[in-house]
């Protein structure tokens, strides 16, 4: 028996990065997986290459109509959904002073109020399910402030929110609600090279002094998703290397520079 045989998973940005993480380990603990993403190409091909159980399910998460033809394909290839990652997520870098309003609104319409309308459509085939868990991918961001970046942590600071309000909702529903808080993570989000070097500047004064490969954050998602978190809901699930911790002292970074 795998974690999660024969259950049915929607992943949210499921094409890239961490949700392309998270869609092939779901699909090796042996769940039925619809990749929901903005990317076609890039997603079918993902699909053919996990086999008969996943599927590709174009969705822009801020789309109500492309929700509701999500979750229709969701159920007709593999039956009621019990595990929603709403994991598609943007960032849009510069001062408060200086980010246009349609940045602004763009972030937060696809990071809050995308994961506002998975909740919203997942609920019915949930409840048909008998219950599921939703997992809602902040950031250390959602903990803490980053100068730059307002737009991404008031939307991940809404997700934990959002998170919170919706796990005393549905628990009655049998649905548990959590949010992951990853740290820095080696995806195509952190690779272009201002961003990639302003990280690994961050990584270097970390307890744990890297950056995070994927699949370390998609372990902890299947954990929060599985029947093994079955007693925890509304919370925060910290994966982030010790950024919550603040820098390390002196001597400690020091000897990650050398190692
Ligand atoms: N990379 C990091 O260091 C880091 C750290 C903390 C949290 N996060 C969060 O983790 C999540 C995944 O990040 P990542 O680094 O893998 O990003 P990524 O840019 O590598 O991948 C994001 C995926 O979301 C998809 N997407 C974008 N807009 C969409 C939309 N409107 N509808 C549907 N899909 C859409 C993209 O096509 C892509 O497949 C995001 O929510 C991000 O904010 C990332």
């Amino acid at each position: 028996m795998k974690r999660f045989d024969n259950r049915t998973v929607i992943v949210t940005g499921g094409v890239r990065g961490m949700g392309g993480s998270h869609a092939r380990g779901f699909v090796a603990e042996g769940a039925n997986v619809v990749i929901a993403d903005v990317l076609e190409q890039e997603g079918r091909t993902l699909a053919d290459k996990l086999g008969v159980r996943a599927i590709f399910s174009r969705l822009d998460v801020t789309s109500e109509s492309d929700w509701s033809a999500t979750v229709a394909a969701a159920e007709s290839a593999f039956g009621p959904v019990s595990v929603l990652v709403n994991n598609a997520g943007i960032v849009r870098f510069g001062p408060i002073a200086g980010t246009e309003p349609a940045a602004w609104r763009l972030v937060i319409d696809i990071n809050l109020t995308g994961t506002y309308l998975g909740i919203r459509a997942i609920v019915p085939t949930m409840r048909k399910a008998g219950g599921g868990a939703i997992v809602n991918i902040s950031s250390a961001g959602g903990m803490m402030a980053y100068p730059n970046t307002a737009a991404y942590t008031a939307s991940k600071w809404g997700v934990r929110g959002l998170t919170k309000t919706a796990a005393l909702e549905l628990g009655r529903d049998g649905i548990r609600v959590n949010s992951i808080h990853p740290g820095p993570v080696r995806t195509p989000m952190t690779a272009g090279p201002d961003v990639a070097a302003a990280v690994a500047a961050e990584a270097r004064n970390l307890a744990i002094a890297r950056v995070a490969e994927p699949d370390e954050i998609t372990r902890m998602v299947l954990f929060v998703a599985s029947d093994e978190a079955s007693f925890s809901t509304g919370s925060e699930f910290i994966v982030d290397g010790g950024v919550l911790l603040g820098p390390a002292p002196q001597h400690e970074r020091a000897r990650a520079a050398v190692a």
